[in-house]
């Protein structure tokens, strides 16, 4: 299908595609756009990376603007059914909408020991991985300084990126 090859696209039908790979934050897949990185691009990866640079050489206030834009995981809005249709898809993925109350109550204390301690929410790319491992890693990155944090949320960012893209390449297939 024509509409999975952005090679063709101008900046109005690529966004409508791609400006919702970024959660809620469109000018990164502007910004690879307006920068050329996407004209010659047919490609889930190479799509992933052009974005993914645009995400990496922002500023840290940008970058962190673009980690507040995620949801918590296993969070109030996640229960009120307020995410993102790609949001609402990866942590049903994870096993997160069924969490015992127990297991909801300890992502809720971890969710705010993490947001009191990095001013930013829990983010990781959750596919392949079951509520177990997430809390296991969760418990890991707790202990992480601040700069690490954000660049390994960065990281994970472009992961979700990627995984999203990869999804959206073969739904059009
Ligand atoms: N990883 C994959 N999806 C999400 C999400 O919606 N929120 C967070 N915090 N991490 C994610």
């Amino acid at each position: 299908l024509n509409s999975a090859r952005p090679s063709s696209l101008d900046l109005e039908a690529f966004l409508t595609h791609y400006g919702d790979i970024f959660e809620h934050s469109p000018w990164v897949a502007e910004t690879a756009w307006e920068q050329g990185l996407t004209t010659q691009h047919d490609d889930a990866d190479v799509l992933a990376d052009s974005m993914g640079a645009v995400l990496q050489s922002a500023d840290i206030n940008q970058q962190i603007a673009v980690i507040r834009a995620h949801p918590d995981l296993a969070g109030k809005a996640a229960l009120a059914g307020e995410l993102t249709q790609d949001s609402t898809r990866e942590q049903a993925g994870a096993g997160l909408d069924q969490c015992s109350a127990a297991e909801f109550e300890r992502f809720q204390r971890m969710n705010q020991a993490y947001q009191d301690k990095f001013g930013f929410p829990f983010v990781i790319a959750v596919k392949g991985l079951d509520r177990h491992a997430i809390l296991e890693a969760f418990e890991k990155r707790l202990e992480n300084d601040a700069a690490t944090e954000r660049q390994t949320a960065i990281q994970q960012i472009i992961q979700i990126a990627r995984f999203r893209l990869h999804m959206r390449a073969e739904a059009a297939e």
